[in-house]
């Protein structure tokens, strides 16, 4: 847990969280750059594989910079993520583009950055990539990303690999696939990817999934198509609540050992939650206390706008209190929106709360800013990155004011 307390004041790393409450207005995001450098660094040692951050868990150009510095290329699923990777400064060559829908005029933009690959999702935008290329007279890199048909055993809003899923090639259009392949002059098939769910424990999940993406490559050099990366995905689970076990990285090292013994593909990674879920928290405070029927609510300043996955997956994330009194109470805590939905954690025991009183809803670093809204009108929150004992604003908060711009009332009106 990034958060440690001396004294009883809450730290990460060296900055008084305390303290960095009454500056900045919550509720907002905090993250550790040292947290994510190890989390980055504990996965690279182990697989010594090449990772592709998976931009879409946290996509601050802080965070990307931070990652392209130590080595980290960018998996990006739209053009404005493709956009803020190479604004952050990430080469084009690392990095690759996938995502279900993907528009001309996004594969455009892709193809002429010359980006590492496009990884292709549907026979359809294999002729599309094809048909661009001719016209700007290039070739382009793409891997097929399939759809292996594989239960990745997570919660069914984040699984993405089984055969009714959207995503993907058909694990049987593979040789259809092939075959425009090896018709289409404007396209360089240089990989095959997949990506099975996210909040993945069970190395079985992998496993099957490995298995299946060795007969994939095999299959497609049944055409005489050489294949040289293989990107086995991301979905790596990361603890949230005690109940949750850690996946055991060396156990995937070993079966990548195992099932890619005798191959030379390359072999990637891409990520996401793994590298920055345990790096962030949010602080948010407390504007009311009420009891209804039986329920202590305390409601706090962050709700669903600011954080989505409780709400949406009922997710579990710890709270912790700033306050250390010894009296423990049951809370419930509760957004602001108006939505019986917006709960962040039904029956917490936590030291006895008052208005004013601060909370960390924690490992928030992943999926959280980035599925922030502006639902009831709330302006999305700051982003704060710590270093040692130094912090920085890398996204200040929305004004309303900016917001108000974006509207028009018609003269007729
Ligand atoms: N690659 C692709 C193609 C993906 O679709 C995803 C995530 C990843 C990589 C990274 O997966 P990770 O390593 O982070 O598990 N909003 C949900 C998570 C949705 C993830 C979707 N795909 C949540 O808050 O749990």
């Amino acid at each position: 847990m990034i958060v440690k307390f001396k004294k009883n004041t809450p730290y990460i790393e060296g900055v008084n969280l305390s303290k960095l409450a009454k500056k900045i207005p919550t509720p907002f995001y905090v993250y550790s750059q040292k947290k994510i450098i190890d989390s980055y660094l504990n996965l690279y040692n182990i697989l010594k594989k090449e990772i592709f951050y998976s931009v879409k868990a946290n996509s601050n150009q802080a965070i990307i910079a931070l990652l392209n510095s130590i080595g980290s290329g960018c998996d990006v699923v739209s053009k404005e993520e493709l956009i803020r990777s190479l604004k952050a400064g990430v080469p084009a060559k690392k990095i690759i583009f996938e995502g279900v829908g993907k528009s001309e005029e996004d594969i455009k933009f892709a193809i002429k950055k010359r980006i590492r690959q496009i990884n292709v999702e549907s026979i359809q935008e294999l002729e599309t990539i094809n048909k661009i290329s001719k016209s700007l007279k290039l070739i382009t890199s793409i891997g097929i990303r399939i759809n292996p048909n594989i239960d990745s055993k997570t919660f069914k809003k984040i699984s993405t690999g089984k055969k009714n899923d959207k995503f993907g090639i058909d694990y049987n259009d593979i040789q259809k696939a092939c075959k425009i392949i090896k018709t289409s002059k404007n396209i360089s098939l240089k990989g095959i990817s997949c990506h099975v769910g996210s909040q993945i424990f069970q190395i079985k999940v992998f496993e099957k999934l490995f298995t299946k993406m060795k007969k994939a490559a095999n299959l497609v050099e049944k055409y005489d198509i050489y294949i040289e990366n293989l990107d086995l995905g991301g979905g790596f689970g990361v603890p949230y609540t005690k109940t949750n076990n850690r996946l055991n990285i060396i156990q995937v090292k070993k079966l990548v050992n195992r099932i890619f013994k005798n191959s030379t593909y390359k072999i990637s990674f891409e990520p996401g939650r793994f590298i920055v879920a345990q790096a962030g928290i949010i602080i948010t405070k407390i504007i009311t206390t009420k009891q209804n029927s039986k329920i202590n609510y305390i409601i706090a300043d962050a709700g669903m706008n600011t954080f989505l996955r409780p709400s949406m997956y009922n997710a579990s994330h710890n709270i912790i209190s700033f306050n250390k009194s010894h009296k423990k109470m049951k809370y419930t805590l509760a957004g602001p929106i108006c939505e019986s939905s917006d709960i962040i954690k039904k029956n917490i025991k936590l030291p006895k709360q008052e208005v004013g009183n601060y909370l960390a809803i924690c490992d928030t670093g992943a999926y959280g800013a980035v599925m922030a809204s502006n639902y009831n009108s709330k302006c999305l929150p700051a982003e704060v990155l710590i270093n040692k004992n130094k912090f920085v604003i890398i996204r200040n908060s929305q004004n309303i004011n900016s917001l108000l711009k974006l509207d028009k009332i018609p003269k007729w009106i």
